[in-house]
């Protein structure tokens, strides 16, 4: 009678959309124990997760998505289930590269790539390739991605542009060493959503992190559908990110 319930589409601030969106996307392998079914049948219905919210942050105007899908951790797993990730990425780049062409969003990956199967970093380098012209949004993958690995990489790319007169140690501040991390050129996430309840980091964009809203839901990933991407970013809407500041001098400076 009174029509349909909004949606949080609908209730969304189109000018107040955060820039960089990151998921850990946590979950999958609760959501198959809970219907008896092997930890790969999570993962395979965590794929069809990743291309709605893919296709939705698109369509919200999202500039840049940035997924957790494989941990430098996640290496230790069963290899069984670590081979059965790296097939499904191999089928997920596959099946998606004319669909991010066709919709113009830009593949990225950061992490550890060379420790990934020579099959998947072929497709992965050559769909990087073909969007790489692509202005739409960037859809980074994080794949055998830790954020202390990432670190520790910046520090020694720093430390050899020192030993080769390029820079000297006073030279180092946040920005440039921001620059030299393998998310290099993107802005920080304004929002980090988690989902299936766990409350951390594992490993994920910890230097970028600082200043992130985060915003963890107990739904699984295979049961992360539009609506609840869209409630969480109504809840980061809602937030006030203050940088250390008062509220006060938030109003003076938007008045
Ligand atoms: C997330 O789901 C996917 C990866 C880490 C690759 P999990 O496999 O961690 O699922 P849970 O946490 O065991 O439920
Ligand atoms: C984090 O999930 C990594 C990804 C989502 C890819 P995990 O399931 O590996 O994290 P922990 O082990 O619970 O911290
Ligand atoms: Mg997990």
């Amino acid at each position: 009678m009174f029509g349909k319930e909004p949606t949080g589409k609908n209730l969304l601030d189109p000018r107040r959309l955060p820039a960089h969106v990151a998921i850990i996307m946590d979950g999958n392998g609760r959501w198959a124990k809970r219907r008896l079914m092997p930890r790969i049948m999570g993962h395979r219905q965590g794929v069809k997760t990743v291309k709605e919210i893919v296709t939705a942050a698109r369509e919200l105007g999202i500039s840049y998505l940035t997924l957790y899908a494989f941990s430098t951790e996640n290496w230790n797993r069963p290899r069984q289930e670590v081979e059965s990730l790296m097939d499904l990425l191999h089928q997920y780049l596959l099946q998606e590269a004319a669909e991010l062409l066709g919709k113009r969003i830009r593949l990225n990956a950061i992490g550890e790539l060379h420790r990934l199967p020579d099959r998947v970093r072929r497709c992965l380098k050559k769909v990087m390739q073909d969007t790489a012209g692509n202005d739409e949004m960037v859809l980074t993958l994080a794949l055998s991605y830790g954020g202390r690995q990432e670190i520790i990489d910046a520090a020694r790319r720093f430390a050899s542009l020192c030993v080769q007169g390029e820079a000297r140690p006073e030279d180092l501040d946040i920005s440039l060493f921001s620059s030299l991390l393998w998310t290099g050129e993107m802005p920080d996430p304004d929002l980090i959503i988690r989902t299936s309840g766990e409350k951390r980091l594992s490993n994920f964009l910890v230097f970028q992190a600082a200043y992130s809203e985060l915003v963890i839901t107990d739904t699984l990933w295979p049961d992360f559908h539009r609506n609840e991407f869209e409630q969480a970013l109504l809840e980061y809407q809602s937030r006030e990110r203050r940088f250390g500041m008062t509220s006060e001098q938030l109003l003076c400076e938007n008045a």
